[in-house]
């Protein structure tokens, strides 16, 4: 006889809860027959699934920085050797673009250094042939303008084996403030240098890459096509532009050996952003690493081009991972990230001017 037999509430209690067993197991039949009908069955997979895909993709972008990283470790390539002899840089008389050519020169390219200001451009040429054992020209034009390719065309109609052309040159709005301050002047001037000279200098390029069937086309774009900006709405929207303008032709050209590379830099210490105080001083106050100078910026965009070139690049570290913190954010609400740049650039970089058209509400 079991101890219990002697504690009939005990008993008792044994009975209440194999009663109420029971029927928390019937709930489960239930429960489970419901769950596991077959049109739970079906559903309940694909939820899984979907719910599993989502997460790996947010995974991924919020890695997507890694990648970056692991492109620019691959051994350094011949570039001369893989695809020609002579990089054309445009905008290359200062920040990035001088950058560029610098870095290009040092690995044994001959540089076509193609900006606005002659005396500039003889003194960029002479340092660069001072420091590298290459030939250096220069082209002088102005990219504001539109009637500038046709000279440009025939001078580069003379260089044989251009292998490089990296589509620097940019501007920025002096001031950051609402589009309807903008002038006509400064807006006309943006689409030309930041868009007009991407798509004619690379048709002109291109006429000398394909029938060698090499070459590489880095196209120099900015992280704010990845953030929406009010108050540089402008500037935003032509960098958008030259994201998916080096989409479009990197897969028309797939099947060749030209490669295409669009670069997405945060934001790098030049001239461009010299007039921007409120935003220099909040970086390096707050987040210094974020904001490297011209020579560290280049060394590491180079690098991305070891190995085989990642379409889309931040082109330094720590760009990358802030590029994919955006992104991330971005998968569920671009308008919040747009949301967040206008609350940045009200508040903390002190761009905002009101506009003067009365009837506009911002
Ligand atoms: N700096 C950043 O934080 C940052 C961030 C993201 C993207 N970017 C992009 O990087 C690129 C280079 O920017 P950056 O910061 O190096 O600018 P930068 O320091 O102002 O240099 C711009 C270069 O372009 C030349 N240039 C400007 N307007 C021209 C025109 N109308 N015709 C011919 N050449 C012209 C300038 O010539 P002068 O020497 O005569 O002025 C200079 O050589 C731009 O496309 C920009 O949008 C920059």
């Amino acid at each position: 006889m079991s101890y219990a037999s002697h504690h009939p509430g005990e008993s008792c209690w044994r009975e209440g809860s194999a009663r109420e067993s029971t029927s928390s197991s019937e709930t489960m039949d239930v429960l489970s027959e419901y769950l596991w009908s077959p049109l739970w069955d079906v559903f309940g997979w694909v939820g899984l699934i979907v719910f599993t895909v989502i997460c790996a993709t947010v995974l991924l972008k919020m890695l997507g920085w890694l990648g970056d990283i692991l492109f620019s470790l691959g051994r350094s390539k011949d570039l001369v050797k893989v695809y020609g002899r002579w990089a054309v840089v445009t905008g290359s008389t200062d920040g990035i673009g001088k950058g560029y050519a610098m870095e290009l020169a040092r690995k044994g390219m001959n540089i076509c250094l193609i900006s606005r200001n002659e005396e500039k451009l003889i003194n960029v040429a002479n340092e660069i042939k001072s420091l590298h054992n290459v030939e250096v020209r220069w082209i002088k034009a102005d990219f504001s303008g539109t009637d500038i390719y046709e000279l440009i065309e025939k001078e580069l109609s003379t260089i044989d084996d251009i292998g490089i052309l990296v589509n620097n040159v940019g501007i920025a709005p002096e001031k950051w403030e609402a589009f309807c301050n903008h002038d006509n002047q400064y807006m006309l001037a943006s689409i030309n240098i930041n868009m007009t000279s991407c798509v004619m200098m690379t048709h002109i390029i291109l006429k000398h890459m394909i029938p060698k069937n090499r070459g590489l086309i880095v196209n120099v774009g900015s992280m704010s096509s990845l953030i929406p900006l009010p108050y540089g709405a402008v500037y935003s929207s032509t960098k958008t532009f030259i994201d998916n303008f080096t989409l479009c032709l990197a897969t028309e050209l797939s099947s060749t050996k030209i490669e295409l590379q669009c670069l997405r830099p945060g934001f790098v210490r030049t001239n461009l952003i010299s007039q921007m105080e409120g935003l220099t001083l909040f970086f390096e106050k707050a987040l210094p690493f974020l904001l490297p100078d011209v020579k560290t910026f280049t060394k590491s965009a180079v690098r991305t081009l070891n190995g085989s070139v990642p379409l889309y690049t931040s082109g330094f570290w720590a760009h990358s991972m802030m590029a994919s913190a955006v992104q991330t954010v971005s998968m569920f609400s671009r308008r919040a990230v747009a949301r967040a740049a206008k609350l940045l650039m009200k508040y903390y970089w002190g761009a905002i001017t009101k506009p003067k058209t009365a009837l506009q509400r911002f």
